[in-house]
């Protein structure tokens, strides 16, 4: 039986939408030279955020980020790493576990938010692969002990971030992770993106379905000749 004093211990229930502002963080976007770090690079860029874009080469991210402009600045990813305080990954499956490997230390602390989806493509077209980790994302966290490792981002089309007729990208952006302070944060950071909503959509173990779900956007895209995006009804 619950009794008045009970309920007056119990804490208010959390306003799902109540974010942090984020508005005052570095974003760093390693591999940002690809066509999906350059996009979220240019789109919080483009909605005030300070962006430093990684890559391999210190030279390609400053002609990257001349590109993309907005104040967009570019550094070698481990230099990009150490100066930002949120972290997307954005490098393809293929280079993911040596990246981030190597970079243990400059990400120690930090907010790492891993986008990559881990796919193979053969006639069929594209379909998931399975990590040993369980996913990119858990492979993340687990070569990166010291840091606060969430996934989001997945879905998006880079054609469209990077489109600057584009005003408005449509879409909710499902954010995975361990803590809620940490996906309250990315969920704050997506919506920087004119259009774009953070849903919090569960633990790092349910990565895997995720990342996966790209192989069906994918299929999706290719028979409507479309840039398809998600969205969450009923909440
Ligand atoms: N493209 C999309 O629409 C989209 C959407 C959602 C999620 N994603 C995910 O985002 C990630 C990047 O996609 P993308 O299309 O932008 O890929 P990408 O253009 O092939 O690669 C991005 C950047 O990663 C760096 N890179 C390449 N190979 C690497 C390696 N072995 N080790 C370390 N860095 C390497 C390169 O930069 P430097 O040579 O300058 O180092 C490259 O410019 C992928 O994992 C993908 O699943 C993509």
């Amino acid at each position: 039986m619950t009794t008045t004093d009970d309920h007056a211990q119990k804490p208010p229930r959390k306003d799902p939408w109540e974010l942090p502002d984020v508005s005052g963080l570095v974003v760093g976007v390693l591999g940002g030279t690809g066509d999906q770090g350059r996009g979220l690079a240019y789109r919080l860029a483009r909605a005030g955020q300070k962006v430093i874009i990684g890559s391999r080469a210190a030279e390609r991210a400053a002609g990257a980020a001349a590109e993309i402009g907005h104040g967009v600045e570019g550094a070698e990813n481990a230099e990009c790493a150490r100066r930002s305080d949120i972290v997307i990954v954005a490098v393809p499956w293929d280079g993911h576990k040596a990246l981030l490997g190597s970079l243990r230390e400059d990400l120690a602390g930090k907010v790492v938010v891993d986008c990559v989806n881990p796919l193979g493509f053969d006639k069929k077209g594209a379909y998931a692969l399975t990590p040993e980790e369980g996913s990119a994302a858990e492979q993340a966290a687990s070569l990166l002990p010291d840091s606060r490792v969430t996934a989001a981002f997945h879905h998006l089309s880079a054609v469209l971030l990077q489109d600057p007729a584009v005003e408005s990208i449509d879409t909710d952006v499902l954010v995975l992770g361990e803590a809620r302070a940490d996906t309250d944060l990315v969920q704050a950071l997506a919506q920087r993106i004119t259009g774009m909503r953070g849903v919090f959509a569960g633990r790092l173990r349910n990565a895997h379905q995720v990342e996966s779900l790209v192989a069906n956007l994918i299929s999706v895209n290719r028979r409507y000749k479309a840039h398809a995006g998600l969205r969450v009804t009923d909440v």
